[in-house]
């Protein structure tokens, strides 16, 4: 690749994208390996993103331009660990916290946990965000940190290094601002490269639809799922997918060391129903990938060992699991005006609310408040009577609470008993492999 810049012509590709037509596999390499090199300029890569959007890109193409992604950076290996490795992904949600309950559940088994992950911009959460709640809890490792403490407790959660697919990383801020970020054939080829590249030997994805997710649609979802499932395997990575809804918050917590806190009751063999039942299917689902269909992960959650290896991992990494987690310094809680049941609370304004309490970023080198976040006491379904209270707003700047509330204006209902709960159907909603 490295003389091949000459080899074509940015304007004949983009062309033959909006055209409809196919770009072959050395057309593609050339274009990613010249973006990286600032050959091809950031205004002719977002006219091929929107032609991508646009007309969609074949099985093949969208392999082609994934590992180009991966060859523009550097690639992982933990073979030398000795033990399977595995890992979770999930398109985002609110109140998503699954991956702290799950890695120490997982490292349980006897494998390996590498989850490489993120910090939130927007209304979903980041996972790092979530732990830096921890004090002194640390998202930095270097790579032989990160291997050693596999090694040695079977997980880790870490910031992704810069060197991992860095094509995507300019691919992904300029789809960010040129309304391209949909495009299924994007979506997957910047998730499966940086998973691919991160060198895990399997793969579950936890990939969402509903009102809170990336994708409202279950049908585009499934295609979204299908595809990186395509990809992951065409690369020797043992991929599977669960669909699961995110048309209402999962859990109580949304927010940062709230959503700590809930993780921690999960790991105590208490929690929320629904973020036990994922934890449960996401940790059988990445047990089974490696060869262990029968693990017993309740017996895991119910004994204290998932606790256990949460302490180990959270310690090795420099923070303090016993220490007390933040507490906001100012606190709004919004009541039920009737009796009834609470028929409609739905995902994507919670999350709203919750980032303009400071929970989440709007630009990526803005800080998070840790303490601030929404707790939920009622969830759809539950009988809920006059004066009793439906959730607590939290954040250190009161002034922050109008504009939270505001996103709540018409996202939660109370009807009477008898009335149909729109929650969108079951949390589990297709497997795909
Ligand atoms: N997450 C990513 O890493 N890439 C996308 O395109 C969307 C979500």
């Amino acid at each position: 690749m490295s003389d091949a810049i000459e080899d074509f012509d940015a304007v004949d590709l983009i062309r033959i994208k909006r055209d409809r037509g196919e770009l072959t596999t050395p057309q593609i390499r050339w274009l990613i390996d010249a973006y990286t090199r600032g050959y091809v300029g950031d205004e002719q890569m977002a006219a091929m993103a929107m032609a991508i959007l646009l007309n969609g890109m074949e099985r093949r193409e969208i392999r082609d331009l994934t590992l180009a992604m991966i060859a523009s950076g550097e690639t992982m290996s933990f073979e030398g660990l000795g033990k399977p490795t595995v890992d979770k992904h999930s398109t985002g949600g609110v109140g998503d916290k699954i991956t702290l309950p799950l890695m120490p559940l997982v490292a349980c088994f006897g494998v390996a946990v590498p989850q490489l992950s993120g910090r939130g911009l927007g209304h979903t959460g980041g996972t790092l965000d979530k732990l830096e709640s921890i004090p002194g809890w640390r998202a930095d490792l270097t790579n032989e940190e990160m291997f050693e403490q596999m090694r040695a407790h079977g997980g880790v959660i870490c910031a992704a290094g810069s060197g991992l697919a860095p094509a995507d990383k300019r691919l992904y801020a300029l789809r960010d601002t040129t309304g391209t970020v949909e495009a299924i054939p994007l979506i997957a080829s910047s998730i499966m490269s940086k998973k691919i590249a991160e060198g895990t030997g399997a793969l579950v994805l936890d990939v969402k639809f509903g009102s809170g997710a990336f994708m409202q649609d279950i049908d585009r979802s499934r295609e979204l799922a299908q595809t990186m499932v395509d990809l992951g395997t065409d690369a020797g990575v043992r991929t599977t997918a669960l669909l699961t809804n995110m048309n209402v918050p999962l859990g109580h917590a949304i927010g940062n060391a709230n959503e700590v806190r809930e993780s921690v009751e999960v790991l105590a063999g208490g929690g929320p129903a629904d973020v036990v039942e994922l934890t449960l299917a996401l940790a059988r689902e990445m047990l089974a990938a490696v060869g262990q269909p029968d693990a017993d992960v309740e017996a895991a959650l119910a004994d204290g060992r998932a606790m256990d290896s949460w302490r180990a991992v959270i310690r090795a990494q420099g923070g303090d699991p016993d220490a007390a987690l933040l507490v906001a310094r100012e606190t709004h809680t919004v009541v039920a005006e009737r009796d009834g049941v609470l028929v409609e609370q739905r995902a994507l304004p919670f999350g709203i609310a919750a980032w303009r309490l400071g929970a989440g970023r709007a630009r990526k080198q803005d800080p998070v408040l840790h303490a601030a976040g929404i707790d939920l006491h009622a969830k759809p379904g539950d009988a809920v009577t006059a004066g009793s209270p439906l959730f607590t707003l939290s954040t250190d700047d009161a002034g922050r609470f109008d504009r939270a509330l505001d996103a709540l204006d018409g996202a939660y209902r109370i009807g009477d008993s008898g009335d149909p709960v729109l929650d969108g159907g079951p949390l589990l909603a297709g497997r795909i492999s």
